[in-house]
């Protein structure tokens, strides 16, 4: 047994395992083997914090290493353009060659390469960031390679975005084999897809990421535990896998309680199992719920907490009308405003849920405080 423990609840870390995201990495493979341009090479994911991701990205990295590209993955900011020419250049030398002339008795790269994938003094001063990777993936595409790149942490109305955006494209037009993947919360990608530069994403195929099934968090929680020395009967493990209710990060917080309540060859028993799950809801409260609600306003709260009432059931448009007191147009507009920013979706017509069951139980604790 290894000493890096199973469950590891945190921001941006890999995972144990995958669990739950089978289609969209399917998806991906599936656009890294066929054409450049395919609409499963450029990829557009959302999903609230907590919601994976990071993991994801991660796992799909890997991914595209082994269908034979070199993956950058980057995190959208001020630097991201020469990050990911540094990565390229970094992961992508061990599969360049230089070609050796032995008439002449040096090694010459390629035209602006002064070896591998480094570039001439002449290439890395004077030439911009679509040059650069123009130049990176002619030479990978050489050896065989394509690029794919992995942008996580998609802001609005940045510079580095819009010239990444442009140059793939281009680069695309010029049957350039690369890929792209981009992750955001729902609300930041909304915003940036009405950027007129960035047409384009409208086309890419977009993933929201949702709840992961109940079925796989709990085959993957019984075969997690087995493999930790940990009892656990079938009535308890159900239960554990529907309280987590698809919630990546809390799959992994009450995961890491109930491992840190029981010791090897002990049973997780029904007490335990509550045991931890107060603890992992009051962290989740701390460190998740309080930051995915700071930006809202105090009227998207007033209407998230009216829908907290329910208890976890569906609410109606009608009531919240009534509850708020508020006219049919104002529950439309927020209504509209909450979907997007990715916090309550429409299950049925006339009918909100929030997307995190978990934020409509802590809005009712937090009120009743
Ligand atoms: N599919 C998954 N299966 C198991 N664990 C997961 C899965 N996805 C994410 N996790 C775990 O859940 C936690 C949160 O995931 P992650 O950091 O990827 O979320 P995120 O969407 O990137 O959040 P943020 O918006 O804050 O960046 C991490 O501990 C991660 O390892
Ligand atoms: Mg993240």
């Amino acid at each position: 047994m290894s000493n890096v423990p199973i469950f590891r609840p945190s921001f941006g870390n890999r995972p144990d395992r995958i669990v739950g995201r089978e289609d969209v990495l399917q998806a991906y493979a599936n656009g890294l083997a066929s054409y450049t341009g395919s609409r499963d090479r450029s990829v557009l994911i959302t999903g609230q914090r907590g919601m994976g991701k990071t993991a994801l990205l991660l796992e799909m990295a890997d991914a595209a290493a082994e269908a034979g590209f070199v993956p950058a993955r980057v995190t959208c900011g001020p630097t991201m353009l020469d990050d990911i020419i540094d990565t390229l250049q970094r992961k992508g030398a061990p599969f360049v060659k230089d070609r050796k002339t032995p008439i002449k008795g040096f090694s010459a790269g390629a035209l602006g390469f002064s070896f591998g994938l480094t570039f001439t003094d002449e290439a890395r001063n004077s030439y911009g960031f679509r040059a650069k990777l123009e130049m990176i993936c002619e030479r990978l595409g050489d050896a065989g390679k394509g690029v794919a790149l992995l942008v996580d942490e998609v802001q609005p109305a940045s510079e580095p975005i819009r010239q990444l955006a442009t140059t793939y494209q281009e680069l695309v037009g010029d049957e350039v084999n690369i890929a792209i993947v981009m992750a955001g919360l729902p609300a930041v990608i909304s915003e940036v897809l009405e950027e007129d530069t960035l047409t384009f994403l409208n086309r890419a195929r977009k993933i929201d990421l949702g709840p992961i099934p109940t079925p796989a968090v709990r085959a993957y929680y019984a075969t997690a535990f087995k493999r930790i020395g940990r009892d656990i009967d079938d009535p308890t493990l159900d239960r554990a896998a529907e309280a987590v209710e698809g919630f990546p990060y809390l799959l992994q917080l009450l995961g890491y309680y109930l491992v840190e309540y029981t010791s090897e060859g002990d049973r997780i028993s029904e007490p335990i199992l509550s045991r931890a799950l107060d603890a992992a809801v009051t962290e989740l409260d701390a460190n998740v719920f309080g930051a995915m609600l700071r930006p809202l306003s105090r009227a998207d709260m007033d209407f998230l907490r009216a829908m907290s009432i329910d208890s976890g059931e569906p609410t109606h448009v009608g009531d919240l009308e009534e509850r708020l007191g508020v006219s049919q147009g104002h529950v439309q507009s927020y209504r509209r405003r909450l979907i997007d920013a990715g916090l309550i979706t429409s299950p049925r017509r006339g009918e909100l849920a929030f997307v995190i069951p978990q934020l409509g139980t802590y809005l009712q604790r937090s009120s009743e405080r």
